[in-house]
This record gives structure tokens, C-alpha cells and sequence, in this order.
């Protein structure tokens, strides 16, 4: 019998390249370049499947071009190049890979938010540009994290592991604004007190954005937002870039309206708004929150099996539009 064909679109671990050779005639992009929308179109003509990995937009005109494609597999949990709708009308499953990242993902939230409270990045600037030259009562001197107010926009499950670990481990007030309110269940097991959107802005000491990225929760957080947050405020996105309005925050992080903040997802990344490189109070990371090698290997698996199940069983194991 003749495997399915697919195609995996970025570099990944060579053991689930292997597994994915055990059941389809796999075309791999084994350079270190994503491909353009172009030689995607191309390399999927006549492949069941794609591998995808956030960063390859899968939209109407794409799917027109592709007609044997059956199902693009993100190792991503979040999913925005997937235009879900196109994909339902084209009969094209798409998945994700929750769970498997939650509390890989949520560890580093909570680091980008203690190294942007703690100033870590700032002053190990300093310290490696032979500056310190002396003790001073200031130096550095950040924002207090335990015991402070953690706010958290968006309450999935990272945004639930960062709850626990701020309300359980730092003992912190967690108040929290979701489109929908958490079971009271759970709200007491992340310590977490559901509030309107104004007043988590209001009273938070660290934001933390955990929203999924839409044409809703496109600039979340403007300069109309950021107006509103406490001066000695500190914001951390973890979600996506585009959640945050990067000009306005450049602004309001120069003009010292909020303390600092922490980013590892930017509008239009790689590509970083050239006035945030130039803020010393940002704390900036390249899309790295999953990354550790066990998260990455599991998302990898979970997004191969994904394509195994769909393509030899028809049963996909994390499908985001079943039939
Ligand atoms: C996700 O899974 O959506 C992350 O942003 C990619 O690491």
C-alpha cells in the first residue's frame, strides 16, 4: 500500500521524523529557514498532511491551492496561522498540542515575571559592561513579587499554573479576567478572584497575558490600557504579539507610565519594534516559553501523532474543528 504523503515545514527532532517515516513519504524543510508562502504552496501539492509550527499561515487561498490537503498539524498549542473557518469549509482538520506545555509554559511566565520585577536583565547589562563599580541603597531595586498582586488576563490552563504558582508558592493576592469565569472549584485551587478587565488593570502589581490571539484580543493592551495600570506596574506577555500594542508599551516604558516589562512573543516576530531594543526597562525573550527539550519533544510527538491517528485511523487525538 502507498503511504500518504506529507510534508513537515520547519526543522525537528530527528526521531519524530523517523516515526513519521515508519507511515507516510515524508518531504522534511531540514534547513534552518521557514519556507516562503510560495515554496509551502508548492511542497504541499499532493500532500494529505502538514506539519506545521505556528509560523506557516494555512488560509483560504492556500487551501485553494492545495486540494489533496487533509489535515495541517501545529506543534503549537495556540493556533492563530490557522484560519479555522477556511479550513472547516475546506474540510481540512487542523490540531494543536495543549497540555503537553502547560507547566513548561507557565514556569517561564512566572520567570520573565520575577526577572522583569527583579530587574535581572538590566543589571546583568550593567554588571558585564564593567559598571558597577559600587554598593548604592537603589541600585536596581525592583518591584517586591511575593505578597504583591498578580493579575492575569486570560485564564486557560497556563494561565491557571501561573495562578497556583503565584497564589500557592508566593503567596500573592491573584485576581484574574477571563471571557468566561472559572468553576468556583477551580478559582479556589489557583487561589484566583474573578474581576472585570478595568479594575485588573487597576489593582494589578504584575499583568500577565495568557489570551489567546484573535481579532478580540488584538491590542488588548494600548496605550488606553496601559494608561490605566499602576506606574509601578509591571506587564509580562507570554500570548502573542499583537496582544500588546508594542509602540504604545515602547512609549509608556520610556515615559516610565508602567515600571517594566517582560516580552517573549512581539508583532510581526522576529521582527522586534525597534523602540523596545532601545528601552532599558524590558526584559525580552525570543518565543522561547515552551522551550525546554522534553516540552518540545512531547509537542513534536503529540503533532506527529496527531497526523498518524487522522491519516492511517481517522481518529485525531487533539482535533480544533472535528467534523
Ligand atoms: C504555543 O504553543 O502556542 C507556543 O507559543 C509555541 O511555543
Amino acid at each position: 500500500m502507498t503511504k500518504p504523503a506529507i510534508l513537515v515545514a520547519r526543522s525537528i527532532f530527528p526521531e519524530v521524523l523517523q516515526k513519521l517515516r515508519r507511515h507516510f513519504e515524508v518531504e522534511s524543510n531540514d534547513g534552518d529557514q521557514p519556507l516562503s508562502r510560495e515554496q509551502l504552496i508548492s511542497k504541499l501539492q499532493g500532500k494529505a498532511g502538514a506539519f506545521t509550527t505556528g509560523g506557516e499561515r494555512i488560509d483560504a487561498g492556500l487551501l485553494k491551492a492545495c486540494p489533496q490537503l487533509r489535515i495541517c498539524a501545529n506543534m503549537a498549542v495556540g493556533f492563530n496561522n490557522f484560519d479555522l473557518p477556511a479550513m472547516t469549509a475546506a474540510k481540512v482538520l487542523g490540531t494543536n498540542t495543549p497540555d503537553v506545555l502547560t507547566e513548561t509554559t507557565a514556569d517561564f511566565g512566572f520567570a520573565l515575571l520575577m526577572a522583569t520585577a527583579r530587574r535581572m536583565t538590566e543589571s546583568e547589562h550593567f554588571l558585564r559592561a564593567g559598571q558597577w563599580k559600587k554598593w548604592a541603597y537603589d541600585m536596581f531595586a525592583g518591584a517586591e513579587v511575593h505578597g504583591s498582586t498578580l493579575g492575569i488576563l486570560g485564564m486557560g490552563r497556563i494561565g491557571q499554573g501561573i495562578a497556583r504558582r503565584g497564589a500557592h508558592g508566593f503567596g500573592m493576592k491573584v485576581i484574574y479576567h477571563n471571557r468566561s469565569r472559572l468553576a468556583p472549584q477551580l478559582e479556589k485551587e489557583c487561589g484566583a478572584t474573578y474581576v472585570g478587565k478595568e479594575q485588573l488593570l487597576r489593582e494589578a502589581d504584575h499583568l500577565v497575558l495568557v489570551l489567546p490571539y484573535s481579532k478580540e484580543s488584538h491590542h488588548a493592551i494600548g496605550a488606553a490600557e496601559l494608561a490605566q495600570m499602576k506606574p509601578t506596574a509591571t506587564l509580562v506577555n507570554i500570548a502573542r504579539g499583537g496582544i500588546v500594542d508594542d509602540a504604545a508599551l515602547a512609549k509608556a516604558l520610556r515615559e516610565k507610565r508602567i515600571a517594566a516589562a517582560g516580552l517573549d512573543v512581539f508583532e510581526g516576530e522576529p521582527q522586534v519594534h525597534p523602540d523596545l531594543l532601545t528601552v532599558p526597562n524590558v526584559v525580552l525573550t525570543p518565543h522561547i516559553a515552551s522551550a525546554t527539550i522534553k516540552t518540545r519533544l512531547a509537542m513534536a510527538n503529540l503533532a506527529a501523532d496527531n497526523l498518524v491517528a487522522f491519516l492511517t485511523q481517522g481518529r485525531p487525538l487533539t482535533p480544533l474543528n472535528p467534523e
